[in-house]
C-alpha cells in the first residue's frame, strides 16, 4: 500500500465528499480506490482482446417456439465460457434469465448480441466487468 497526496480544488473536493457520503463510503481512500478500479476496468473493456466476465439479463416470451433451445445452443459456444445461468418463471408469459459469461470482450459482446437479438427476447441488458479488476 502506498500513500499519495493530491492537489484538488476545494469545491471539487466538497462535491466529491458529498457524493461518497451519499454512496455510503466511510473514507476518501476507499472511494478513490473504487473509482480508479472502475476507470481501469472501463479502459480495459475498450480492448476486444482483454478478458472479462459478463452478466446477460434477458426477459423473454415463454411461448416463443424454439427460443429456449436456441438460447441453450448459443451458450454452448466454444469461444465464450458460460459460467452459470439462472431461470425464473416471472409470470404466465415471461421468463427471466441471467447468464454469466467469461471470455474475451469482443467474443462476449458478439455472443450477448446474438442472445439479445433472438426473436422473442423482449428486454436484454449486458454488463461487463474486466476480470483482472474484479479482485
Ligand atoms: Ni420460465
Amino acid at each position: 500500500m502506498q500513500r499519495v497526496g493530491i492537489s484538488i480544488d476545494s469545491r471539487l473536493l466538497a462535491g466529491f465528499d458529498e457524493l461518497i457520503t451519499r454512496q455510503g463510503y466511510s473514507n476518501r481512500s476507499e472511494a478513490f480506490r473504487d473509482i480508479i478500479r472502475q476507470k481501469l476496468s472501463d479502459e480495459e473493456l475498450q480492448n476486444p482482446q482483454s478478458t472479462a466476465v459478463a452478466a446477460v439479463i434477458i426477459v423473454y416470451d415463454h411461448h416463443q417456439a424454439d427460443l429456449a433451445k436456441k438460447l441453450t445452443g448459443i451458450q454452448h459456444s466454444n469461444v465464450v465460457n458460460t459460467i452459470s445461468s439462472m431461470h425464473v418463471h416471472l409470470d404466465l408469459h415471461n421468463c427471466l434469465e441471467v447468464i454469466l459469461l467469461r471470455g474475451k470482450v469482443g467474443n462476449i459482446q458478439k455472443l450477448a448480441d446474438n442472445i439479445v437479438s433472438l426473436r422473442g427476447v423482449r428486454l436484454g441488458r449486458v454488463n461487463l466487468v474486466a476480470s483482472e479488476q474484479a479482485e
